[in-house]
């Protein structure tokens, strides 16, 4: 079996090559980025190619491809790969919408992954987790409406918007405790270091950002409710990692706070946490449990009625669950694997 990694040097791309390891242990590994250079990773050494070399004639072919991409690169080699044999998964936000490419959340609809598509979409980072907490609610007590709001790491912005976080929050606080500057006034009001910052990117006509407009719409289609009530608000936080996100729900059944636990505690790729406080339900609390989505700090909405709004909370590590393990998984609904925690 041969796999191939576009964007192996980027931080999901890296992630997926630690899971390769455990799902798919023999397989041979092909790895493309920008450019020939060597990536070490994990205390080896691999070549990576350039992904241009996939467009010559001779490129060879292969059998499962992760793309790892942004946007315009995606949507230039994802149909290449699928010419060249490969099953592809890309990770972009190019074919999430699009009515014939599946939109795969393992544990939730990887029943869409067949032998009849040969290109699926892997969903947003806050939305893979949401959706593994709503499913297991909607098949048991009816979805009514959904509100969230999110608080997001910056690894979600790529690994060069990640180092340059670490290098100015390093020296900006550094700064400050020299200074005697306590409130961080000497900090960029408009960066991420020591801030909070609106998820803002792409606002359209409809005063929501693409990250929100994503979350809405992708979740419509992955739970299959296309006129689901929805919305979101998010916002960027100074974490390296860890995307945590605020839910109110109303269910269409009237339920129990048991009862809800009793469904949360057998869902797939879910670790529920109890306790209205959520203790051990921090972001960065992820990166010891970085193949599931946490939840807890469920309780009762203080508006509600007749016991059907409630409140929770989801948290996922946003480079594995949110990305790196949801494509392994829904890779495992075409090539099975070995690790049975990163099989559907
Ligand atoms: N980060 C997350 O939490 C997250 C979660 C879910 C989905 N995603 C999506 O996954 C994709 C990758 O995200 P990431 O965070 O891993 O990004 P990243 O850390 O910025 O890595 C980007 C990768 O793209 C490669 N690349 C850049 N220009 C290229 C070109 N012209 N041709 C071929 N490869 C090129 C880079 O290779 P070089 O090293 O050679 O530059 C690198 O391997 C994006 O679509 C992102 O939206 C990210």
């Amino acid at each position: 079996m041969r796999i191939c990694i576009l964007g192996a040097t980027g931080l999901v791309g890296r992630e997926l090559l630690t899971l390769l390891d455990r799902a798919w242990p023999g397989a041979e590994r092909v790895l493309y980025a920008s450019r020939d250079q060597t990536l070490e990773h994990g205390g080896e050494s691999f070549a990576v190619h350039a992904a241009a070399k996939l467009e010559t004639e001779d490129a060879p072919r292969g059998d499962l491809a992760f793309v790892a991409l942004d946007d315009q690169y995606s949507a230039r080699y994802c149909p290449r790969l699928v010419d060249l044999g490969y099953r592809v998964i890309d990770k972009s936000n190019t074919y999430r919408m699009d009515p014939d490419v599946p939109l795969v959340v393992a544990g939730v609809n990887h029943r869409r992954v067949d032998d009849s598509v040969s290109l699926i979409a892997n969903p947003n980072c806050t939305t893979i987790p949401l959706t593994l907490a709503l499913e297991p609610l909607r098949a048991r007590f009816g979805l009514g409406e959904v509100t969230v709001s999110s608080y997001q790491a910056i690894s979600g912005a790529g690994v060069a918007a990640l180092d340059d976080f670490i290098a100015q929050t390093a020296a900006g606080f550094a700064a400050m405790a020299e200074s005697g500057d306590r409130l961080g006034e000497g900090l960029d009001a408009a960066n991420y270091p020591g801030n909070t910052v609106p998820h803002a990117g792409k606002t359209d006509d409809s005063g929501f950002s693409s990250e929100e407009r994503k979350l809405i719409n992708e979740s419509r289609k992955i739970l299959e409710l296309p006129e689901l009530g929805i919305g979101a608000q998010c916002c960027r936080v100074p974490v390296t990692v860890g995307h945590y996100e605020n839910v109110w729900l109303e269910l269409r059944e009237p339920t129990t706070a048991e009862a809800i636990a009793e469904v949360l505690r057998v869902a797939p790729f879910v670790s529920y946490l109890p306790g209205a406080e959520g203790a051990e339900l921090t972001a960065l609390a992820t990166l010891k449990r970085r193949d599931s989505a946490l939840v807890g700090r469920l309780r009762r909405d203080n508006r509600d009625q007749d016991g059907r709004r409630w409140c929770l909370t989801v948290a996922a590590d946003n480079l594995r669950l949110g990305a790196a393990t949801n494509a392994v998984r829904a890779g495992s609904a075409w090539f099975g694997g070995e690790d049975p925690s990163l099989r559907v």
